[in-house]
Formats: C-alpha cells, structure tokens, sequence
C-alpha cells in the first residue's frame, strides 16, 4: 500500500489484522470526528459500538500534546492504538488506517468484510508545513455544494488542512451578504462566457471583450450552504478561509450596486477574462460596503483566517472618479499605488482587529502591505524569500509550480486552459523554494485551481489530480518522497478512481 503523504516513519511487522464485528472504539470528545470518518467508509463492512472502558475497545484514540502538532502515533498489533496530539492528528492517524485498508473503501460498496485487514505496522508522523491548502475558484464556473463536499473529502485523503475558497471576482459574487442582496442576484449570474481563449487586448478597447457563447452562468450559496461547507470541514480537520477580493476583481459587485463604480463600463457580470480595470472606487460608501462583507466572513467563517485578496487592482479610474478623486486629494494620496496601500490598511486592520489572521496576495508587497498580514506569494518563487525576509507570514502559491489551470500536456484532446504544460516534474520541484529556506515565516503553501477554463467540477478534477497529490506529498513531507510515474501512483490514483473523481490519466 502506498501512503500518500508518505508519513515519517513506519515500520512492518508480520501478520494482520482483521476487521472485527462489530468495531468497538473509546475516546474522548475530540476523537469522536476522527471515528465517525472512519464508520462512514466501513458502514458497509461492520458495525460500531462505542464502549465505556478504554481496555474493552478494538480502537483507542488518545492524545498527547507532546505530539508535534497534527502529529499522531499509530501502533495495529492485536488492536489499534492511536495516539493524537490533537483533533486533526487523530482525523489524519484514521486517514492513514483507511489508506492501510484495499482501495475499495474508498469506493461506494458494496465491501467483503473478509478481505479487509491491517497489516501489522507502527506508524509515526507529522506534517512538515501546518498551512497545506488547496484553492477553489468558485467565481469564474460556479461549483455547487456537492462538489465542494466531496472535494473536501479528496483533501482529507492527502491530509490538506485548507480550503481557500475564491468566492468573489469580476465574473460572479457566490456570498450572500446581508443587506445586499442584489450580489447573488445580478451578481451572481452573467450572460455569457467567452467563447475559446481570452483574446489579446483590443489596442484601442483594451481588455473589454463583449461577445459571449450567450449561455447564462452563475449561482450562489445560501448561508445553510456555507454552515454545511465549513462543518464538513471541521469534521474532517479541515479550515475553509474564504476570499472576498478586493478593491480589483469586483465587476459582479459593481453590477449589482452600479454606485461602488470607479467608471461606467459595467453593466452586468464580466463575461471575459483578464485584468480588469473597473475597479471598485474608493468612497467612504464603497468602504463601508467592504467592511460589510469582511464582518459577514467574519461571521460565517468562525476561526478561519480571511482571504482579502488586492491583486491586480489597476487603480487608473480612482483619479478620473470625482468623488474618489476628492477623497484622494484631502488624504494627500497622489498615486494608484498609495491609494490601495491606504485602502489595504482599512480593510486587514478590520480583520485583525477581530483577532483573526488576513491574507493578501503578493502585490501587496509592492503598495506596502500593512502591518501583521499574511501574504499569499502567487508570481515569481522569489518573492517567498522576499515576503519572508520583511517579517511576513509567507504561504507559497507560486504559479509556476502551483497553478493547476495551467494544462498538464500541450495535447490536441487536452481540454483549453489558460497555458500549458505544468507537468508532474514541475510540480515535484515546488519544495526547492523551501530548500535552504528554514523560516518559521514560511507557513506552507497550495494548489491553485482558477477556473476561467475548468467550466465544470469534472474538469477541475482533472486539473488537480494527480498533480494536487505531489504538492500535497511535498507540504507535508518536505519533499516528494514518492515518485510519480504510472507505477508509483497506483494505489494512490485507484483510490480517486474508487471515490469517482476524474483525475487526468498519464500520457
Ligand atoms: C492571481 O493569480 N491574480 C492571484
């Protein structure tokens, strides 16, 4: 059986264990999610019985902070032993005990009770990273809450500990915001997409692009949905941190509420792509407007740090924008640049002053990012070494190696995507931005999974996997230490095969 991530250290012994019917199991209040997990992908085999006395039980999870944490200890002999040092070490400890099992429990069932045994073997492990994430744009092609769901459950498999939720850009707001309930009305639908590839800028339009397939888009999840997201997640170790981007990437935003326009370009939902330039405009009502949102992620996201993005904001409308003009000129601001610096500082001293941790992307950098944010480097690798030595928490995204909407082959059956290839070898060399850079400032890192071309849950899919599963490897092992031929993800590939997701085969 291969482990993916490889853990620390494990250590065979002869013989096995077979699965007991019915599986009794003792713990305590935080390694009540770790069994449940394990009871819904063995339902089909045996029954679950909790009981009162730790030494009458088949399972024992116990926990000791010692561990290093989400670390957890594994001993199967004549029972299971776990020791956790916390509630995601036991969900990660029971994650390795189901990847010990045949590939089918992964799989809808039925299951043979008799062909499912533990082998015999000592497990010790913990993550090199604590910030492992994968990232959903769930604005470009909307994905319903099924498939966030169930993607949740992929992530678990790998041990990844975040979702990075992109709720929010020019071509779809998907957040309900009370108050505003035109964002997931006009917000959330656009007339069209683009047909084929983003063109190049038009010299004398610039980036606007008008003609679409005419096929409506959108959606957008209810507070219920959320709640079911960020439970789920909980459950099974996971935090969900939610992006509302801003003050660039809001054209959906402005569609719905024409009065946060720093021009009057937008008429509804962008159908294209790229760098927009209708950026929202800076007035004390547009700020309110953000401090609105970031007060609902806030609290629709309980303990989660807050994504706020500030990419690829072009804040050339801001000084041919009357009132945001003005405002600029009693502040003394002269330039694009110290504007979003000044508006970056409203909007993450906001969420810092909930006690909660806020992340920007990288440009942030450049405009001077405020004090105690967490930055997101998503261009060139060198800008982790940069972000890490002006004191920034640092998550490594870069899309050389971590950009998943970039196609794996430049094949003529590959589906579009935005450009390609990001092969397998590519992302096995993610973790030399790390070598030889041993800062706690470095948190981890994600996979990206933008989604202007992957239109539907199956082609994200097939963009994340297996691709996902090496950087997952590598955040928390430190580096790949399984390869990644055909043969060495077998097993690893057979179980997305048995969970029904549609990874992208090998050439
Ligand atoms: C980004 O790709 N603009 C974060």
């Amino acid at each position: 059986m291969t482990l993916l991530p490889t853990p620390q250290r494990v250590e065979y012994s002869d013989g096995t264990l077979p699965l007991p019917a019915p599986l009794t199991w003792h713990t305590d209040a935080d390694g009540v999610d770790a069994v449940s997990v394990l009871q819904e992908r063995l339902a089909p085999a045996t029954s679950f019985r909790r009981v009162a006395q730790e030494q009458d039980a088949f399972l024992r999870i116990r926990f000791d902070d010692a561990l290093p944490k989400e670390g957890y200890r594994l001993d199967i002999r004549d029972r299971i032993d776990v020791v956790a040092a916390d509630r995601q070490g036991a969900g990660w400890a029971i994650q390795t005990l189901l990847q010990l099992l045949p590939v089918p429990v992964f799989g809808p069932g039925p299951l043979q009770p008799e062909e499912l045994a533990w082998p015999r073997v000592t497990v010790e492990d913990a993550p090199r990273f604590s910030w492992r994430g994968s990232h959903l744009d769930v604005a470009r092609h909307f994905l319903p809450v099924e498939f966030v769901l169930r993607w949740l459950d992929v992530m678990a498999l790998h041990k990844l500990n975040l979702l990075h939720l992109h709720l929010t850009d020019d071509q779809g707001w998907r957040l309900p915001v009370p108050g505003y309930p035109r964002l997931t009305d006009v917000g959330a639908w656009r007339p069209g997409t683009i047909r084929g590839h983003q063109p190049e800028p038009d010299p004398v339009r610039g980036q606007d692009v008008d003609e679409h397939d005419g096929i409506p888009h959108g959606g957008a999840y209810t507070v219920g949905d959320i709640r079911a997201i960020v439970e789920r997640a909980r459950q099974l170790g996971i935090t969900v941190m939610p992006e509302v981007d801003m003050p660039g990437h809001m054209e959906a935003a402005i569609a719905a509420y024409p009065e946060l326009a720093s021009c009057d370009h937008v008429r509804h939902p962008r159908v294209a792509f790229g760098i927009s330039h209708h950026v929202m405009n800076l007035t004390d009502e547009a700020i309110r407007f953000c401090e609105t949102v970031i007060d609902t992620v806030l609290e629709l996201f309980p303990d989660s740090p807050i994504h706020l993005g500030g990419d690829e904001a072009p804040g050339d409308h801001w000084f041919s924008h009357p009132p945001t003009k003005a405002c600029l000129d009693e502040l003394g601001i002269t330039t694009a640049a110290g504007a979003q610096a000044w508006f970056e500082d409203i909007v993450c001293r906001r969420v810092l002053d909930a006690g909660r941790r806020v992340v920007v992307w990288d440009e942030v950098l450049e405009h001077g990012a405020p004090e105690g944010v967490t930055v997101m480097v998503w261009r060139d690798a060198q800008f982790v070494q940069r972000a890490v030595e002006a004191g920034f928490d640092t998550i490594a995204a870069p899309y050389a190696h971590t950009y998943f909407d970039y196609g794996e082959s430049t094949g003529e059956h590959e589906p579009i995507s935005i450009v390609a290839p990001t092969t397998l070898d590519d992302v096995a060399a993610y973790h030399r931005i790390w070598d030889g850079l041993d800062s706690p400032r470095l948190l981890g890192g994600q996979f990206q999974l933008w989604s202007e071309y992957l239109r539907t849950g199956a082609t994200v899919e097939y963009f994340g996997f297996p691709r996902g599963a090496l950087v997952a490897e590598q955040l928390w092992a430190g580096m790949p230490k399984v390869g990644w031929g055909p043969e060495d993800l077998a097993v690893p590939t057979a179980r997305l095969t048995a969970m029904g997701i549609n990874w992208r085969r090998f050439d």
